[in-house]
């Protein structure tokens, strides 16, 4: 770059201060001087990216005016500002984001590139020109993109017990989310799932807090060159979302301070050590407390002694949870803000949520000092995502998105998370060159096998995206003198075949539309299908595709087999390396697995005898 004399660099230096004050608005914008030291010729500090972070940010704080600083502590969905994304300059909106399966009108890489890049080149025609920065639910792979690599989620991760494939996993999924321009992932969820009726227990890693704390690596592998083919990570659901009584979404965690801290609070303490540029609040409450309004946890636990230097954000319109009523007001604002929410997902009335806290600033029921520190969080994370130098879409990654190499890495994934129950008569693994019959709705279901957050927030049954299904790895598998045939049902089975595989299990769902508050058993069509099964006199091994432990101990009897597939997403291939055997299986139970429904909670320690205990797995013997 050519350098500048010093008389020239004061001539600019002088003309900038003048063009400064002509733009800035009648709001008490404070003065440029103080904030041109250090500046390159004719460049803001604040543009230097040579200069230290935390200079920037104090550079560029001091020329904000407060409704900019209030902007950047709001994060709008998309859909609010589609088709009309003036809003995002006009009042400095600091980030965009994705709901689960709010996708642009082409939902291909390029689509999702397109619309970030249409975001961003808005936002920066803001005065100060400050980048958005764009959020998602990666949270099994860049789920929301068709044709994306959907890796296994959690629950089988945390069957692998292999920190350093998850943090591989992290990775690959930061490759595709950077390919597609986004730089923020709400990924990992750090829950500790402690009573199977969630419907987020496939979200965690497992009920030991070891567990989630020891996968920790998935936000080193997501923030790895971060900025570059790296994006921000999310601890969440600070704190104790997988402790609620009775495994309800969204309810109350009722335990002393030392149980929270001793079961639930791991996990964080590992994120914050590793870095995690971001907190999301979790929805849930610390016996009958709203986290979301929670400053002991919020910022004496986690910022201050837990030292966590990121930003939190809010859960999806989390703060009008805090009074329990409809809607938010302000007092809900000033409760989040003053607890230590740096930035609200609101997720669309944004302009009442500015309103309302310009309101509570105005009034000094929000000290300026607190919105000083969330803008600070939150630009420094800005700055280290290098979004002044490189706003747009680095399309050198958008390649990478479903490649081979990272749907090789999702299948050794599914093969590792595999957990083998059951094997008597050592009907697996099965011959190549037998003749098998396949049945059950998970078979051949792409949107089964994958779960929820995919493509939709809830995920749906059906070819939703590019893959493999189990059905189609075991054709693949099956050696020339085989023969596979496959009825959903099961009709036409009959005693000449060598084995009957079932693969069965839970349709997809996400959040609290998976609670299942009643019974925990397979459903009618899964029961008919292996009755037919059974029937045949035939060997059945039984493959569940579930996103936790079902009621299943009456059936296994029946069954010859029994191998937790969990939800292994789109690579269903590593399903069938561990039923033929190409790979032994090496899974551990990530969370304890009840005897009966009744028993639920049922965790490791509590004196009740499962099923099968958390850890336990089989493998094949060596040949
Ligand atoms: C959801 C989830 C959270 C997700 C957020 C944005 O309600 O609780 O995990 O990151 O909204 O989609």
């Amino acid at each position: 770059m050519r350098r500048l004399g010093l008389t020239q660099r004061i001539v600019i230096g002088v003309s900038t201060l003048a063009l400064a004050a002509v733009a800035a608005p009648a709001t008490g914008v404070a003065a440029d001087s103080a904030a041109d030291s250090g500046a390159d010729a004719g460049r803001p500090a604040y543009r230097n990216a040579r200069l230290p972070v935390d200079q920037r940010v104090d550079d560029l704080l001091s020329r904000m005016t407060l409704d900019e600083k209030l902007g950047q502590m709001t994060q709008a969905e998309r859909s609010a500002l589609t088709p009309d994304r003036s809003d995002l300059a006009a009042l400095g909106l600091g980030s965009v984001l994705s709901g689960g399966g709010s996708a642009p009108e082409e939902n291909t890489p390029k689509g999702w590139a397109d619309m970030y890049d249409g975001f961003q080149r808005t936002a920066l025609t803001s005065r100060l020109g400050i980048p958005m920065i764009y959020g998602v639910d990666a949270v099994h792979g860049h789920g929301n993109v068709r044709g994306a690599t959907v890796f296994p989620h959690h629950i089988g991760l945390g069957a692998t017990r292999d920190p350093g494939l998850v943090r591989r996993i992290g990775r690959a999924t930061a490759r595709e989310v950077a390919g597609t321009g986004i730089d923020w992932n709400f990924a990992p969820c750090l829950c500790v799932a402690r009573n199977d009726r969630w419907g987020r227990t496939y979200e965690s890693y497992g009920e030991n807090p070891a567990l989630p704390a020891a996968m920790t690596t998935e936000i080193s592998g997501l923030q790895h060159r971060l900025g570059r083919s790296g994006v921000l990570a999310t601890a969440k659901h600070y704190i104790g979302d997988g402790g609620t009584t009775g495994g309800v979404d969204q309810g109350d965690t009722e335990l002393s301070e030392r149980e929270l801290r001793a079961v639930h609070l791991p996990p964080f303490k590992k994120a914050v050590e590793r870095g995690a540029g971001s907190v999301m609040v979790s929805f849930s409450s610390w016996n009958g407390k709203k986290l979301h309004g929670h400053r002991y946890l919020v910022t004496d636990v986690l910022k201050k002694e837990l030292g966590f230097g990121g930003f939190v954000v809010s859960d999806w319109a989390g703060i009008d949870q805090i009074d329990g009523e409809e809607g938010f007001t302000g007092a809900e604002v000033r409760r989040a803000v003053n607890a230590g929410i740096d930035m609200v997902m609101v997720p669309h009335d944004y302009r009442k949520f500015l309103t309302l806290l310009r309101g509570e600033v105005d009034a000094g029921r929000i000290p300026v000092s607190r919105i000083d520190d969330a803008n600070r969080r939150i630009l420094a994370k800005k700055f280290e995502l290098g979004l002044f130098e490189r706003p747009f879409t680095d399309r050198s990654y958008t390649g990478d998105i479903g490649s081979p190499r990272h749907r090789a890495l999702a299948r050794e994934a599914v093969g590792a998370s595999q957990v083998l129950l059951k094997n008597d008569g050592g009907v697996l693994p099965l011959k190549k060159d037998g003749k098998l019959f396949v049945a059950g709705k998970n078979a051949d279901d792409i949107g089964n096998q994958s779960g929820g957050w995919t493509i939709s927030w809830q995920g749906e049954s059906g070819a939703i995206t590019p893959g493999t299904t189990i059905l189609d790895g075991i054709r693949a598998q099956t050696g020339p003198a085989g023969t596979v045939t496959y009825d959903r049902e099961g009709d036409g089975v009959d005693g000449s075949y060598d084995a009957a595989v079932a693969v069965v299990g839970e349709t997809p769902y996400a959040e609290g539309e998976g609670d299942r508050p009643g019974g925990m058993g397979l459903d009618e069509e899964d029961l008919a299908t292996l009755k037919k099964l059974k029937a045949s006199g035939v060997p059945v091994a039984v493959v569940l595709v579930s996103g936790r432990p079902l009621d299943i101990a009456g059936r296994l009897p029946g069954w010859d087999a029994l191998l937790a597939s969990w939800l292994p997403g789109t690579e269903g291939d590593g399903v069938s390396d561990v039923l033929f055997g190409d790979r032994r299986p090496t899974g551990k139970l990530p969370v304890t697995w009840m005897r009966d429904a009744d028993q639920l909670p049922i965790n490791a320690g509590d004196g009740q005898r499962p099923l099968f205990p958390y850890g336990y797995g089989l493998t094949y013997p060596r040949s």
